[in-house]
Protein backbone atom coordinates (compact mmCIF):
# COMPACT_ATOMS: atom_id res chain seq x y z
CA UNK A 1 0.00 0.00 0.00
CA UNK A 2 1.04 3.97 -0.83
CA UNK A 3 2.55 5.75 1.86
CA UNK A 4 3.10 9.52 2.52
CA UNK A 5 6.19 10.33 4.18
CA UNK A 6 6.24 13.66 5.44
CA UNK A 7 9.00 16.15 6.93
CA UNK A 8 7.06 17.79 9.03
CA UNK A 9 7.91 21.97 10.58
CA UNK A 10 7.66 24.15 7.09
CA UNK A 11 5.41 26.82 7.38
CA UNK A 12 3.09 27.05 3.78
CA UNK A 13 3.30 29.31 1.79
CA UNK A 14 1.71 30.28 -1.55
CA UNK A 15 -1.44 30.07 -3.37
CA UNK A 16 -3.22 27.15 -5.04
CA UNK A 17 -6.58 26.78 -6.63
CA UNK A 18 -9.72 24.95 -5.04
CA UNK A 19 -10.68 21.51 -6.99
CA UNK A 20 -13.83 20.57 -7.59
CA UNK A 21 -16.33 19.40 -5.33
CA UNK A 22 -16.50 15.50 -4.47
CA UNK A 23 -19.87 15.95 -2.56
CA UNK A 24 -21.51 18.45 -5.88
CA UNK A 25 -19.59 15.52 -8.03
CA UNK A 26 -21.05 12.52 -6.92
CA UNK A 27 -25.13 13.29 -6.88
CA UNK A 28 -24.76 14.97 -10.20
CA UNK A 29 -22.87 11.84 -11.88
CA UNK A 30 -26.13 10.26 -10.54
CA UNK A 31 -28.53 12.64 -11.79
CA UNK A 32 -27.54 12.14 -15.45
CA UNK A 33 -29.32 8.82 -15.49
CA UNK A 34 -32.22 11.29 -15.28
CA UNK A 35 -31.74 12.41 -18.75
CA UNK A 36 -32.75 11.84 -21.96
CA UNK A 37 -29.42 13.16 -23.53
CA UNK A 38 -25.65 13.10 -23.39
CA UNK A 39 -24.44 15.41 -20.36
CA UNK A 40 -21.22 16.96 -20.61
CA UNK A 41 -19.30 17.69 -17.29
CA UNK A 42 -16.68 19.70 -16.49
CA UNK A 43 -14.45 20.28 -13.42
CA UNK A 44 -14.45 17.18 -12.00
CA UNK A 45 -11.88 16.11 -9.37
CA UNK A 46 -9.50 13.30 -10.29
CA UNK A 47 -10.58 11.43 -7.07
CA UNK A 48 -11.08 7.44 -6.43
CA UNK A 49 -14.42 8.28 -5.40
CA UNK A 50 -15.29 9.48 -8.91
CA UNK A 51 -13.77 6.56 -10.65
CA UNK A 52 -15.91 4.86 -8.36
CA UNK A 53 -19.39 6.50 -9.50
CA UNK A 54 -18.46 5.98 -13.42
CA UNK A 55 -17.70 2.13 -12.63
CA UNK A 56 -21.06 1.75 -11.04
CA UNK A 57 -22.66 3.48 -14.31
CA UNK A 58 -20.26 1.85 -16.90
CA UNK A 59 -20.89 -1.28 -15.00
CA UNK A 60 -25.09 -0.68 -15.81
CA UNK A 61 -23.83 0.35 -19.29
CA UNK A 62 -23.48 4.29 -19.57
CA UNK A 63 -21.22 5.80 -22.19
CA UNK A 64 -18.56 7.73 -20.70
CA UNK A 65 -16.27 9.72 -23.00
CA UNK A 66 -13.13 12.33 -21.17
CA UNK A 67 -12.22 14.75 -24.10
CA UNK A 68 -8.74 16.41 -24.35
CA UNK A 69 -10.04 19.19 -21.80
CA UNK A 70 -10.60 17.01 -19.12
CA UNK A 71 -14.60 16.93 -19.75
CA UNK A 72 -16.65 13.73 -19.17
CA UNK A 73 -19.64 13.38 -21.88
CA UNK A 74 -22.11 10.90 -20.30
CA UNK A 75 -24.96 8.98 -22.17
CA UNK A 76 -27.53 6.85 -20.09
CA UNK A 77 -29.88 6.00 -22.36
CA UNK A 78 -28.04 2.41 -22.71
CA UNK A 79 -28.87 1.16 -19.29
CA UNK A 80 -29.45 -2.72 -18.88
CA UNK A 81 -28.46 -3.32 -15.50
CA UNK A 82 -30.50 -1.29 -12.98
CA UNK A 83 -28.17 -2.35 -10.17
CA UNK A 84 -25.77 -1.44 -7.71
CA UNK A 85 -23.29 -4.34 -7.29
CA UNK A 86 -21.97 -4.63 -3.68
CA UNK A 87 -18.22 -4.63 -4.68
CA UNK A 88 -19.22 -0.91 -5.97
CA UNK A 89 -21.44 -0.08 -2.54
CA UNK A 90 -19.23 -1.06 0.07
CA UNK A 91 -16.21 0.89 -1.15
CA UNK A 92 -18.73 3.90 -1.53
CA UNK A 93 -21.69 4.74 0.39
CA UNK A 94 -22.19 7.63 -1.95
CA UNK A 95 -23.44 4.50 -4.80
CA UNK A 96 -27.27 5.38 -3.24
CA UNK A 97 -27.39 7.88 -5.12
CA UNK A 98 -28.40 6.01 -7.92
CA UNK A 99 -31.82 4.61 -6.21
CA UNK A 100 -33.67 7.36 -6.38
CA UNK A 101 -32.72 8.42 -10.26
CA UNK A 102 -32.92 4.39 -11.31
CA UNK A 103 -36.32 4.21 -9.78
CA UNK A 104 -37.50 7.58 -11.47
CA UNK A 105 -36.32 7.25 -15.01
CA UNK A 106 -36.46 2.71 -15.39
CA UNK A 107 -39.26 1.99 -12.31
CA UNK A 108 -36.33 -0.39 -11.09
CA UNK A 109 -33.44 -1.14 -8.97
CA UNK A 110 -31.24 -2.88 -6.99
CA UNK A 111 -28.65 -1.49 -5.15
CA UNK A 112 -26.60 -2.89 -2.13
CA UNK A 113 -26.87 -2.33 1.25
CA UNK A 114 -24.38 -0.17 2.03
CA UNK A 115 -23.96 -1.63 5.75
CA UNK A 116 -21.55 -0.58 8.51
CA UNK A 117 -19.32 2.66 7.89
CA UNK A 118 -15.96 3.00 9.80
CA UNK A 119 -17.60 6.78 10.80
CA UNK A 120 -20.75 5.36 12.37
CA UNK A 121 -23.72 3.38 11.04
CA UNK A 122 -24.85 5.54 8.68
CA UNK A 123 -28.03 3.66 7.32
CA UNK A 124 -30.07 4.74 4.73
CA UNK A 125 -33.84 4.36 5.85
CA UNK A 126 -34.61 8.07 5.67
CA UNK A 127 -33.91 7.25 1.44
CA UNK A 128 -36.24 4.33 1.58
CA UNK A 129 -38.97 6.06 3.80
CA UNK A 130 -39.04 9.03 1.32
CA UNK A 131 -38.76 6.68 -2.11
CA UNK A 132 -42.05 4.89 -0.41
CA UNK A 133 -43.77 7.95 0.03
CA UNK A 134 -43.21 9.23 -3.76
CA UNK A 135 -45.18 5.64 -4.14
CA UNK A 136 -42.12 2.89 -4.50
CA UNK A 137 -42.11 -0.31 -3.54
CA UNK A 138 -38.97 -1.52 -1.47
CA UNK A 139 -38.29 -4.68 -0.17
CA UNK A 140 -34.73 -6.05 1.47
CA UNK A 141 -34.00 -9.46 0.09
CA UNK A 142 -30.07 -10.92 0.55
CA UNK A 143 -28.40 -7.66 1.15
CA UNK A 144 -30.15 -5.81 -1.26
CA UNK A 145 -32.51 -2.90 -1.65
CA UNK A 146 -35.32 -3.91 -4.28
CA UNK A 147 -37.48 -1.03 -5.53
CA UNK A 148 -40.11 -0.67 -8.05
CA UNK A 149 -42.59 1.84 -9.34
CA UNK A 150 -44.64 1.83 -12.70
CA UNK A 151 -44.39 5.85 -12.06
CA UNK A 152 -44.04 7.63 -8.69
CA UNK A 153 -46.32 9.97 -7.74
CA UNK A 154 -45.21 13.56 -5.54
CA UNK A 155 -46.06 13.54 -2.20
CA UNK A 156 -45.70 16.07 1.15
CA UNK A 157 -42.53 14.24 2.65
CA UNK A 158 -41.13 15.09 5.97
CA UNK A 159 -37.63 13.76 6.54
CA UNK A 160 -37.27 12.28 9.99
CA UNK A 161 -33.87 13.56 10.48
CA UNK A 162 -31.12 15.94 8.38
CA UNK A 163 -29.67 14.08 5.32
CA UNK A 164 -27.56 15.32 2.56
CA UNK A 165 -27.82 12.43 0.17
CA UNK A 166 -31.18 11.46 1.50
CA UNK A 167 -32.26 14.86 -0.07
CA UNK A 168 -30.57 14.55 -2.92
CA UNK A 169 -31.90 11.51 -3.64
CA UNK A 170 -35.74 11.78 -3.09
CA UNK A 171 -35.10 15.78 -4.68
CA UNK A 172 -33.77 13.88 -7.76
CA UNK A 173 -36.60 11.28 -8.06
CA UNK A 174 -39.34 13.45 -7.97
CA UNK A 175 -37.96 15.34 -10.51
CA UNK A 176 -40.10 12.72 -12.78
CA UNK A 177 -42.52 11.80 -10.60
CA UNK A 178 -46.09 13.22 -11.22
CA UNK A 179 -47.03 16.15 -9.61
CA UNK A 180 -45.55 17.63 -6.70
CA UNK A 181 -43.51 16.64 -4.28
CA UNK A 182 -42.60 18.92 -1.24
CA UNK A 183 -39.96 18.09 1.11
CA UNK A 184 -39.21 19.34 4.78
CA UNK A 185 -36.41 18.85 7.01
CA UNK A 186 -34.39 19.17 4.47
CA UNK A 187 -30.61 19.54 4.05
CA UNK A 188 -29.54 23.02 3.27
CA UNK A 189 -25.76 21.99 2.01
CA UNK A 190 -24.37 24.06 -0.55
CA UNK A 191 -24.36 20.63 -2.49
CA UNK A 192 -27.94 20.84 -2.50
CA UNK A 193 -27.62 23.84 -4.33
CA UNK A 194 -25.61 23.09 -6.56
CA UNK A 195 -27.58 19.80 -7.73
CA UNK A 196 -31.14 21.39 -7.81
CA UNK A 197 -29.12 24.57 -10.38
CA UNK A 198 -28.17 21.42 -12.48
CA UNK A 199 -31.20 19.63 -12.20
CA UNK A 200 -33.06 22.93 -13.48
CA UNK A 201 -31.02 23.31 -16.27
CA UNK A 202 -31.69 19.70 -17.11
CA UNK A 203 -35.29 21.19 -17.26
CA UNK A 204 -36.15 19.78 -14.20
CA UNK A 205 -38.30 22.73 -11.88
CA UNK A 206 -36.91 23.01 -8.34
CA UNK A 207 -37.31 25.75 -5.89
CA UNK A 208 -36.22 26.24 -2.18
CA UNK A 209 -33.15 24.24 -2.44
CA UNK A 210 -30.87 26.18 0.37
CA UNK A 211 -34.06 26.79 2.81
CA UNK A 212 -35.32 23.82 4.49
CA UNK A 213 -38.52 22.94 2.07
CA UNK A 214 -37.93 21.98 -1.07
CA UNK A 215 -40.81 21.88 -3.68
CA UNK A 216 -40.13 19.94 -7.00
CA UNK A 217 -42.75 19.91 -10.14
CA UNK A 218 -42.46 16.91 -11.59
CA UNK A 219 -41.78 16.84 -15.49
CA UNK A 220 -41.84 14.43 -18.11
CA UNK A 221 -38.25 14.19 -19.46
CA UNK A 222 -34.96 15.68 -18.46
CA UNK A 223 -32.25 17.19 -21.30
CA UNK A 224 -28.90 17.61 -21.88
CA UNK A 225 -26.88 20.17 -20.14
CA UNK A 226 -22.96 21.35 -19.74
CA UNK A 227 -22.14 21.87 -16.50
CA UNK A 228 -18.95 22.72 -14.18
CA UNK A 229 -18.67 21.06 -11.43
CA UNK A 230 -18.06 24.00 -8.11
CA UNK A 231 -15.24 24.53 -5.85
CA UNK A 232 -14.52 21.92 -2.86
CA UNK A 233 -15.22 24.00 0.33
CA UNK A 234 -14.16 21.06 2.49
CA UNK A 235 -11.12 20.83 0.40
CA UNK A 236 -10.49 24.74 0.77
CA UNK A 237 -10.75 24.32 4.41
CA UNK A 238 -8.26 21.39 5.23
CA UNK A 239 -5.30 23.42 3.39
CA UNK A 240 -6.49 26.52 5.39
CA UNK A 241 -6.38 24.99 8.38
CA UNK A 242 -3.04 23.01 6.99
CA UNK A 243 -1.85 27.03 6.79
CA UNK A 244 -3.03 27.68 10.55
CA UNK A 245 -1.13 24.81 12.38
CA UNK A 246 1.98 25.79 10.14
CA UNK A 247 2.28 29.22 10.78
CA UNK A 248 1.69 29.53 7.02
CA UNK A 249 0.40 32.47 4.43
CA UNK A 250 -1.48 30.65 1.78
CA UNK A 251 -4.25 31.99 -0.93
CA UNK A 252 -6.98 29.48 -2.12
CA UNK A 253 -8.20 30.75 -5.47
CA UNK A 254 -12.09 29.32 -6.85
CA UNK A 255 -14.12 29.06 -3.63
CA UNK A 256 -16.75 31.08 -2.83
CA UNK A 257 -16.82 32.28 1.08
CA UNK A 258 -20.23 31.54 2.00
CA UNK A 259 -19.53 28.42 2.29
CA UNK A 260 -17.19 27.98 4.68
CA UNK A 261 -18.60 30.73 7.07
CA UNK A 262 -18.68 28.81 10.13
CA UNK A 263 -15.35 27.32 9.21
CA UNK A 264 -13.64 30.48 8.51
CA UNK A 265 -15.10 32.07 12.18
CA UNK A 266 -13.28 29.54 13.95
CA UNK A 267 -10.09 30.16 12.08
CA UNK A 268 -10.33 33.99 12.88
CA UNK A 269 -11.17 32.65 16.75
CA UNK A 270 -8.10 30.65 16.45
CA UNK A 271 -6.22 34.10 15.55
CA UNK A 272 -5.72 33.14 11.98
CA UNK A 273 -5.53 36.73 9.76
CA UNK A 274 -8.48 35.08 7.30
CA UNK A 275 -9.47 37.30 4.20
CA UNK A 276 -11.93 37.10 1.79
CA UNK A 277 -13.58 38.44 -1.57
CA UNK A 278 -15.90 36.70 -3.87
CA UNK A 279 -13.65 34.02 -5.15
CA UNK A 280 -10.87 33.57 -2.80
CA UNK A 281 -9.98 32.99 0.68
CA UNK A 282 -6.37 34.10 2.02
CA UNK A 283 -5.18 32.51 5.96
CA UNK A 284 -1.76 34.24 7.47
CA UNK A 285 -1.43 32.62 11.09
CA UNK A 286 1.01 35.05 12.93
CA UNK A 287 0.46 33.94 16.66
CA UNK A 288 3.05 31.16 17.82
CA UNK A 289 0.44 29.01 19.03
CA UNK A 290 -3.70 29.38 17.94
CA UNK A 291 -6.41 29.96 20.52
CA UNK A 292 -8.12 26.99 21.23
CA UNK A 293 -11.57 27.16 20.10
CA UNK A 294 -14.70 25.03 21.04
CA UNK A 295 -17.06 23.51 18.10
CA UNK A 296 -20.04 21.52 17.60
CA UNK A 297 -21.01 20.02 14.66
CA UNK A 298 -23.92 19.74 12.85
CA UNK A 299 -26.03 20.22 9.64
CA UNK A 300 -25.18 23.92 7.49
CA UNK A 301 -25.58 26.45 7.63
CA UNK A 302 -23.26 25.12 11.48
CA UNK A 303 -19.57 23.70 11.37
CA UNK A 304 -19.45 21.05 9.06
CA UNK A 305 -18.60 16.95 10.64
CA UNK A 306 -16.24 17.24 7.86
CA UNK A 307 -13.78 19.51 8.83
CA UNK A 308 -14.06 18.56 12.69
CA UNK A 309 -10.76 16.32 12.35
CA UNK A 310 -8.98 19.03 11.14
CA UNK A 311 -9.51 21.25 13.94
CA UNK A 312 -8.67 18.18 16.32
CA UNK A 313 -4.99 19.57 15.27
CA UNK A 314 -4.84 23.21 15.29
CA UNK A 315 -6.73 22.88 18.74
CA UNK A 316 -4.13 19.98 19.95
CA UNK A 317 -1.21 22.81 19.50
CA UNK A 318 -3.35 25.78 21.26
CA UNK A 319 -2.67 27.69 23.58
CA UNK A 320 -5.33 25.74 26.47
CA UNK A 321 -7.98 23.58 26.61
CA UNK A 322 -10.72 23.22 23.89
CA UNK A 323 -14.39 21.07 23.48
CA UNK A 324 -14.99 19.69 19.93
CA UNK A 325 -18.59 18.06 20.12
CA UNK A 326 -19.68 15.82 17.03
CA UNK A 327 -23.52 15.73 16.61
CA UNK A 328 -23.61 14.56 13.17
CA UNK A 329 -21.87 11.07 13.33
CA UNK A 330 -21.48 8.66 15.99
CA UNK A 331 -17.93 7.56 15.57
CA UNK A 332 -16.00 10.16 14.06
CA UNK A 333 -13.26 10.03 16.80
CA UNK A 334 -10.93 7.60 14.92
CA UNK A 335 -8.02 10.10 14.30
CA UNK A 336 -7.74 10.56 18.12
CA UNK A 337 -6.23 7.49 18.72
CA UNK A 338 -3.36 8.20 16.19
CA UNK A 339 -3.01 11.75 17.15
CA UNK A 340 -2.24 10.68 20.45
CA UNK A 341 0.47 8.97 19.24
CA UNK A 342 1.88 12.15 17.58
CA UNK A 343 1.58 13.66 21.24
CA UNK A 344 -1.14 15.24 21.17
CA UNK A 345 -3.46 15.16 24.25
CA UNK A 346 -7.24 14.60 23.26
CA UNK A 347 -9.57 12.66 25.47
CA UNK A 348 -12.78 11.01 23.97
CA UNK A 349 -16.13 10.31 26.24
CA UNK A 350 -18.79 9.86 24.07
CA UNK A 351 -19.58 12.35 21.50
CA UNK A 352 -17.22 15.07 23.11
CA UNK A 353 -13.56 15.42 22.50
CA UNK A 354 -11.20 17.40 24.89
CA UNK A 355 -7.82 18.68 23.77
CA UNK A 356 -5.09 20.00 25.96
CA UNK A 357 -2.96 22.04 24.22
CA UNK A 358 0.69 20.47 23.76
CA UNK A 359 4.05 22.51 22.72
CA UNK A 360 4.71 20.33 19.98
CA UNK A 361 4.11 17.04 17.96
CA UNK A 362 6.33 14.36 16.72
CA UNK A 363 6.22 12.65 13.97
CA UNK A 364 5.32 8.92 13.98
CA UNK A 365 3.72 6.17 12.02
CA UNK A 366 0.30 6.61 11.78
CA UNK A 367 -2.69 4.87 9.92
CA UNK A 368 -5.38 6.55 8.21
CA UNK A 369 -9.10 5.02 8.69
CA UNK A 370 -11.24 7.37 7.09
CA UNK A 371 -11.11 10.53 4.89
CA UNK A 372 -10.99 13.10 6.90
CA UNK A 373 -9.25 11.75 9.81
CA UNK A 374 -6.32 10.71 7.08
CA UNK A 375 -6.19 15.09 5.97
CA UNK A 376 -6.05 15.58 10.18
CA UNK A 377 -3.23 13.06 9.98
CA UNK A 378 -1.12 14.51 7.11
CA UNK A 379 -1.82 18.48 9.07
CA UNK A 380 -0.38 16.82 12.42
CA UNK A 381 2.40 16.03 9.96
CA UNK A 382 3.14 19.18 8.60
CA UNK A 383 3.44 20.71 12.29
CA UNK A 384 5.21 17.87 13.34
CA UNK A 385 9.06 17.81 14.57
CA UNK A 386 10.46 14.83 12.46
CA UNK A 387 9.08 12.46 9.92
CA UNK A 388 5.60 10.97 9.89
CA UNK A 389 4.73 8.29 7.85
CA UNK A 390 0.79 7.84 6.92
CA UNK A 391 -0.52 4.44 5.59
CA UNK A 392 -3.46 3.44 3.89
CA UNK A 393 -3.74 6.89 2.24
CA UNK A 394 -6.60 5.27 -0.53
CA UNK A 395 -8.51 6.96 2.06
CA UNK A 396 -7.40 10.81 0.83
CA UNK A 397 -7.00 9.85 -2.41
CA UNK A 398 -10.50 9.16 -2.07
CA UNK A 399 -11.44 12.95 -1.41
CA UNK A 400 -8.30 15.12 -1.64
CA UNK A 401 -6.99 15.62 -5.47
CA UNK A 402 -3.13 15.16 -5.33
CA UNK A 403 -2.82 16.35 -1.79
CA UNK A 404 0.80 16.08 -1.47
CA UNK A 405 1.62 18.08 -5.18
CA UNK A 406 -0.86 20.94 -3.53
CA UNK A 407 1.15 20.86 -0.80
CA UNK A 408 4.35 20.62 -1.76
CA UNK A 409 3.76 23.93 -3.95
CA UNK A 410 3.06 25.57 -0.64
CA UNK A 411 6.03 24.94 0.12
CA UNK A 412 5.61 21.46 2.11
CA UNK A 413 8.04 18.37 1.96
CA UNK A 414 5.67 15.23 1.42
CA UNK A 415 6.81 12.30 -0.69
CA UNK A 416 4.36 9.45 -2.15
CA UNK A 417 6.19 6.02 -1.23
CA UNK A 418 5.08 2.87 -4.07
CA UNK A 419 3.50 -0.30 -2.13
C1 LIG B 1 -22.86 13.45 3.32
C2 LIG B 1 -21.49 13.73 2.78
C3 LIG B 1 -20.43 13.53 3.86
C4 LIG B 1 -20.78 14.34 5.10
C5 LIG B 1 -22.21 14.09 5.54
C6 LIG B 1 -22.65 15.02 6.66
C7 LIG B 1 -21.71 13.16 0.44
C8 LIG B 1 -21.39 12.21 -0.65
N1 LIG B 1 -21.25 12.84 1.66
O1 LIG B 1 -22.91 12.08 3.72
O2 LIG B 1 -19.17 13.94 3.35
O3 LIG B 1 -19.91 13.98 6.16
O4 LIG B 1 -23.12 14.30 4.43
O5 LIG B 1 -22.50 16.36 6.31
O6 LIG B 1 -22.33 14.18 0.22
N2 LIG B 1 -28.84 8.98 8.65
C9 LIG B 1 -29.80 8.06 9.06
N3 LIG B 1 -30.61 7.52 8.10
C10 LIG B 1 -30.51 7.84 6.78
C11 LIG B 1 -29.53 8.77 6.38
C12 LIG B 1 -28.70 9.33 7.35
O7 LIG B 1 -29.92 7.77 10.25
O8 LIG B 1 -31.27 7.32 5.97
C13 LIG B 1 -27.94 9.61 9.66
C14 LIG B 1 -26.47 9.23 9.44
O9 LIG B 1 -26.16 8.02 10.05
C15 LIG B 1 -25.77 10.41 10.08
C16 LIG B 1 -26.71 11.58 9.79
O10 LIG B 1 -27.97 11.00 9.48
O11 LIG B 1 -25.67 10.24 11.46
C17 LIG B 1 -26.30 12.47 8.61
O12 LIG B 1 -25.94 11.66 7.51
P1 LIG B 1 -26.10 12.12 5.98
O13 LIG B 1 -26.36 13.59 5.93
O14 LIG B 1 -27.07 11.22 5.32
O15 LIG B 1 -24.65 11.83 5.43
P2 LIG B 1 -24.32 11.36 3.97
O16 LIG B 1 -25.33 11.93 3.05
O17 LIG B 1 -24.04 9.91 3.93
Amino acid sequence: MEKLLINGGIPLNGTISCSGAKNAALPMIAATILSDESIVLKNLPYLQDITTMFELLGSMGCEILLNENMDFTISTNNIKEKEARYELVKTMRASILVLGPLVAKYGEAKIALPGGCAIGSRPVNYHLDALEQLGAKISLKNGYIEASAKKLVGAKIKFDGVTVTGTENIMMAACLAEGITELTNVAREPEIIDLAEFLNEMGAKIEGAGSDKIVIEGVNKLSGTEHSIPADRIEAGTYLAAAAVTKGKITINGINPNRLKKVIDKLKEAGAIVNTNENSISLEMLRDKPKPVDITTAPFPEFPTDMQAQFSVINSIADGVSNIYETVFENRFMHVQELNRMGCNININGNQATIEGVDRLYGAEVMATDLRASASLILAGLCAEGETKVDRIYHIDRGYERIEEKLNYLGANIIRLPS
